[in-house]
Formats: C-alpha cells, structure tokens, sequence
C-alpha cells in the first residue's frame, strides 16, 4: 500500500487540520487496497454476511480537499483520500464535481499520482488505454470502458471544497 508522503508541509497540514487531505507528489496509486477491500467484500458476501459487507461499504466520512482555486475551470485534478485517487473537476465556474479516481475499465487510476487529469474537451482521459469520462457526470464517453465513475457528494464552504466518500 502506498504511503503519504511525509513532508515538513504536509506535517503541517495534518496537524493543524487532521480532516485535510494530503497531497502526494510522484507516487503511483496501487492496487492493494482496492483489491484487499473487494477481496473482503466479496469473502463477506460468499459467507453470508452480506449485511457486514453493506455496512463497511456505506461507512461514509467527510474530507476537506482543497480551495475551489486549485481546480481552475475546465479542468480536473487528482487527490488521495486515505490512499484512494479523488478525481475532482469543474465544468462550469463554481460547478464542482468529485468522482472516484479509479477507471472502470481495468480500475487503474485516471492520473498516475496526485495533480492533473489529461483532459479532452469536457472529458477525463485514462493514461492507462484511453477511456474518456464525462466531467460533469462521470460517464464513460469513449475508449474501451463503460461503466460511470462512482460520484461523491461535493460540498463548497467559501473556498473550502469538501467531498463525502
Ligand atoms: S484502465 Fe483505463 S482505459 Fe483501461
């Protein structure tokens, strides 16, 4: 599983917030986590425990993100939310969206590390074969994916944007 990076910067951050998120510079997001969660999901449901299965899976959270800024309209950019890839964009001025970071096709993430999503118009390009998705809805547009990215709850305070995952 990848680990945060451990900054003076981020340090700070945490500290003085421990609900923000914390940026990753340069390090990929693995599989592991994703995997090992699904692997015990689908254990959980095999055993008949499905209702363990569905209350780990609705356990939801809060999370300051960032300033409404560092999303500049028509673009989107990557976070990680408890080593999970975010992906938040913004369509239209002061419309914003957040959407799993996990691409539906093989689920490698939309952006190798935090930072910017290659766009296409008003679509969200996969690096990994191409799969384009809707930045507004989170559609799959085009390439070889089909399913919809899983949408998040965006929350604009001022300039603090939070999201609920
Ligand atoms: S994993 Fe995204 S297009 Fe294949």
């Amino acid at each position: 599983m990848n680990e945060l990076n451990n900054t003076p910067a981020c340090q700070s951050l945490c500290e003085s917030n421990p609900n923000r998120t914390t940026e990753i510079n340069d390090t990929p997001f693995g599989h592991s986590r994703r995997t090992a969660l699904k692997g015990i999901a689908a254990a959980l449901a095999t055993i008949g425990a499905s209702s363990m299965a569905t209350a780990a899976q609705a356990a939801s959270k809060s999370y300051n993100v960032c300033k409404t800024t560092d999303v500049p309209v028509g673009s989107a950019k990557m976070f990680a939310i408890n080593g999970q890839p975010v992906a938040i964009t913004q369509p239209k001025k002061g419309t914003f969206k957040a959407f799993s970071g996990w691409c539906t096709h093989q689920q490698s993430p939309l952006a190798f590390g935090v930072g910017p999503i290659q766009t296409s118009g008003a679509n969200m390009v996969c690096p990994q074969h191409g799969a384009t998705f809707s930045t507004t809805s989170g559609a799959a547009t085009g390439g070889p994916a089909r399913g919809s990215l899983t949408k998040y709850a965006v929350k604009v305070s001022g300039t603090q944007l939070s999201i609920t995952v």
